[in-house]
């Protein structure tokens, strides 16, 4: 168990890459294994939650292999997977879990799912319950959490499933397993989520639609049984990564950053424009596409921030970024309103209390109501008091951000149990570092 240690930095500074993107790289290989032939995937993140996804396939039978800078993987076709008694461990991943769920739906499979303590607690009747309709079968239908097992059909049924939240995860999942089936899978969800899974699917030669309707909610379907076209993928590095940096820059005196080729499809972007708005220098350059995916720079300097309202229209696009922000918040003047946010209570942990704990903990007052989270800002040349261990409740994402708070405190934050930090961005010190940070690992 290693804890790390985040001290004072004068500036941060220089230009960075970050790894490929954490989504994105979970659909390469999922799709690559149903196109027909071989692919290659460059730049895929090369994470613990994807290597999760990465073993599970193998362990369904399908070859794939990392050759220096690139992975190979032989597609074998939608609908190819079968067997029964699989085993598959989706460690700390929930991607993983609910993606392959949707696989192993439409196949005529029998697979156990089993994850880590955290992934454990983690809601799964929000794929179970369309999985149902499609003729999956579950062991225990009844069941929320890990481990699950459940049987697919080779040829599932067609669905038209409307979704009580927006969630990637749901959709993809849904959308995986009718890949399989005769006819055509909708899915409506409230608000459109990321929408990685769609455009693999258009870019690899599936046939795709999406609509808004009346009331504002967005109808997805895909039609059956495509052929998928071998292309080789390259994955575009991370925003919910490039996030830290980007934030840390920000909130630091005296820096200035450029993080490089990082996808900025408009469904990822709600921190951005929720920085912009506080008053964060913010800069979107060299603007091009890649596979069906808009990438660009984003460059950063020390800005004063101010409080602002995050609209719960805006939360699906930042879903990840909510414990970033509280840290930039934390660093503006005036409080910072988040609402809608109840979903973050069902990622790796419960992330609007691991949050408030830690600020106010580290000398910053919150607010932690129902679907509400408030941060009460102390201003950009305030000193945050510091001097705390902050336990990551197995949770990446708070980890990374108390050790970017840790860049503008009095004294040093010591983040606990930082390992979770390799689910998503395996060399985070390596980068920060390099930027001028100093963080190192304590006992
Ligand atoms: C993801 C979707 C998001 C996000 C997760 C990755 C994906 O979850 O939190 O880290 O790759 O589909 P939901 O959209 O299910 O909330």
């Amino acid at each position: 168990m290693y804890s790390i240690s985040s001290e004072n930095t004068p500036k941060l500074s220089g230009e960075i890459l970050v790894p490929g993107d954490k989504s994105i790289s979970h659909r390469a290989l999922i799709l690559g294994s149903m196109v027909n032939g071989r692919i290659e995937i460059k730049n895929l993140l090369e994470s613990e939650d994807v290597i999760a996804t990465a073993n599970a396939l193998k362990t369904l039978g399908v070859t794939i292999k990392k050759f220096k800078n690139k992975w190979e993987i032989c597609g074998q076709g939608i609908g190819s997977f079968s067997g029964s008694n699989y085993l598959l461990n989706m460690g700390n991943s929930g991607t993983a879990a609910r993606l392959l769920m949707g696989v192993v739906a439409g196949s005529d499979v029998e697979a156990t799912f089993t994850g880590d303590e955290s992934l454990s607690k983690r809601p799964m009747r929000r794929v179970i319950l369309p999985l149902l309709k499609t003729g999956a079968i579950f062991k225990e239908p009844d069941k929320d959490t890990l481990p699950i097992t459940l049987r697919g059909n080779k040829i599932p049924l067609p669905l038209t499933y409307q979704s009580p939240v927006s969630s990637a995860q749901i959709k993809s999942c849904i959308l995986l397993s009718g890949l399989s089936s005769l006819g055509k899978t909708t899915v409506i969800e409230p608000s459109l989520s990321r929408d990685h899974t769609e455009r693999m699917l258009k870019f690899l030669g599936a046939n795709v639609e999406t609509t808004q309707l009346q009331d504002m909610s967005w109808k997805i379907s895909v039609q059956g049984l495509p052929e998928l076209k071998p292309l080789n993928i390259n994955v575009p590095s991370d925003p919910s990564s490039a996030a830290f940096p980007i934030v840390s820059a920000i909130i630091t005196p005296n820096s200035k950053i450029k993080v490089k080729n990082i996808c900025v499809n408009k469904l990822r972007m709600g921190l951005f424009e929720t920085l912009v708005e506080m008053g964060a220098n913010i800069e979107v350059s060299n603007k091009r596409e890649i596979n069906g995916e808009l990438i660009a720079d984003i460059s950063s300097s020390s800005s004063d921030l101010k409080g602002v309202k995050v609209p719960k229209s805006r939360v699906p696009s930042m879903i990840d970024e909510f414990p970033i922000l509280s840290i930039a918040a934390a660093k503006a003047s005036g409080n910072t309103v988040m609402e809608g946010v109840e979903e973050l209570r069902y990622k790796e942990t419960d992330r609007i209390k691991a949050m408030c704990d830690g600020l106010q903990k580290a000398g910053v007052e919150t607010i932690d109501d129902k679907d509400i989270m408030v941060v009460k800002g102390k201003g950009s040349n305030s000193c945050i008091g510091g001097g705390v261990e902050i336990h990551s409740k197995l949770d990446h994402r708070i980890a990374m951000s108390f050790l970017s708070l840790g860049l503008t405190s009095k004294k040093p934050i010591i983040v606990n149990d930082t390992e979770t930090i390799n689910s998503s961005f395996p060399n985070f010190l390596g980068v920060m570092n390099e930027l001028g940070a100093r963080l190192k690992y304590v006992n």
